[in-house]
C-alpha cells in the first residue's frame, strides 16, 4: 500500500501526486497553539504502508520545515514501513556553502535535520546547485520543473520566442526550454553584493530585437534579477517579456516591481502554490517516484 500524506504547504500538488500514482491520499490536520507552535495530526493507521510526505518550504520558511519534520518523524514512527519527504522547494538551499567567514551552512543543516526525523529518500525540484545534494546522506531524487515549463510556454504559441537566463548559473537548466520551444537561448551576467544581497546585471548585447522574451530561473524571490534581465531586454527592442521560473516566492512587492519593469506575465508551478502556480509538477515528481518504488 502506498500513501501520500499532504502537508499544510502542499495540498493541491499531494492531490495531484495522489491521483498520478493512485495512491490514498491524506490531508494532516494541523494549527498553530495560541504561542505560535505547530500542532499537527495524522487521523489514519499507515502501518507497513510506504508513504510519501509532500510539504514545500515557502514563508514562513521555518515554520514549514518544523511541520515537515513534525510529519515526517510521526508516520515513522506510526509504522510506515518506508518514508520519503517530497519536499519541492526546499528552504536554505541558496546557502549551500559558507559566502562570508563567520556563517553557517545552512543546507547542511536542514539535511541533517531530515535525517535525524527519519527519511528513506528526498525528493527535490530544481535544487539551487549541486552542492545542496552532497549535503545528504540519504537518497535524493532531483527533478526539473522546465521540461513542464517549456511545453507550457510552447502551448502559448508565441510567434518569435527567445529564452534568456537572467545569470550564468541559470544556463544550463533553461536550455531544455528552448528546445522544447523551438527557440534560440541566451543568458546574462549577475553579480551579488554577498553584504547588501543586491544585484547588479552587467548589459550584454543579446539578440532579442522584435522577440518575446521569456527569462527562466530556479527561484524568484525578490524580483529584482529578473527586473534587471526585464530592463536589459527591453532596453535591447524586445517586443515583450515573460518570467518563468520553477519557484515563484515572490516575496514583498516582487509582483510589482516586475510589473514596473514591464513583465507582461509570471509564471510559476505548484513547487509553491500561489496565484502565480501555472504548470505542475506533479508528472515529474509522480514519474520518479514510480520509478523508485
Ligand atoms: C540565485 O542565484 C537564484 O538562482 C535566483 O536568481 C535568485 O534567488 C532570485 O532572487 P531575486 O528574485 O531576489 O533576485
Amino acid at each position: 500500500m502506498m500513501l501520500v500524506v499532504a502537508g499544510p504547504a502542499s495540498p493541491m500538488l499531494s492531490e495531484r501526486i495522489s491521483e498520478l500514482l493512485e495512491a490514498d491520499l491524506v490531508n494532516v490536520e494541523w494549527k498553530l497553539f495560541p504561542d505560535g507552535e505547530s500542532y499537527i495530526r495524522l487521523p489514519r493507521d499507515l502501518k507497513g504502508e510506504r508513504v510519501i510526505v509532500v510539504q514545500s518550504n515557502p514563508p514562513p520558511q521555518d515554520k514549514r520545515l518544523m511541520e515537515l519534520f513534525l510529519m515526517l518523524n510521526l508516520v515513522r514512527d506510526l509504522g510506515a514501513s518506508e518514508v520519503f519527504a517530497v519536499v519541492p522547494y526546499l528552504a536554505y538551499m541558496r546557502q549551500d556553502k559558507r559566502f562570508r567567514s563567520g556563517e553557517p551552512v545552512s543546507i547542511g543543516v536542514v539535511a541533517k535535520l531530515l535525517e535525524c526525523v527519519g527519511v528513506d529518500a528526498v525528493v527535490l525540484v530544481d535544487a539551487h546547485s549541486k552542492a545542496v545534494l552532497e549535503h545528504f546522506d540519504v537518497d535524493v531524487i532531483e527533478v526539473s520543473a522546465m521540461p513542464l515549463i517549456g511545453d507550457f510556454l510552447a502551448k502559448m504559441k508565441l510567434s518569435n520566442p527567445f529564452v534568456l537566463a537572467p545569470d550564468f548559473k541559470a544556463y544550463s537548466m533553461i536550455k531544455v526550454v528552448a528546445q522544447r520551444l523551438g527557440a534560440p537561448c541566451d543568458y546574462l551576467m549577475k553579480v551579488r553584493d554577498k553584504v547588501t544581497g543586491e544585484v547588479e546585471t552587467i548589459f550584454k548585447e543579446v539578440d532579442v530585437k522584435g522577440r518575446e522574451v521569456i527569462i527562466v530561473d530556479d527561484i524568484i524571490s525578490t524580483g529584482g534579477t529578473i527586473a534587471n534581465a526585464t530592463k536589459i531586454s527591453l532596453d535591447l527592442g524586445a517586443k515583450c517579456v515573460y518570467a518563468s521560473c520553477t519557484h515563484a516566492l515572490m516575496v514583498g512587492n516582487a509582483f510589482n516591481k516586475l510589473k514596473r519593469a514591464g513583465v507582461r506575465e509570471v509564471i510559476g508551478t505548484d513547487t509553491i502554490e500561489n496565484k502565480f502556480s501555472k504548470v505542475s509538477v506533479a508528472p515529474a515528481i509522480a514519474h520518479a517516484l514510480k520509478r523508485a518504488l
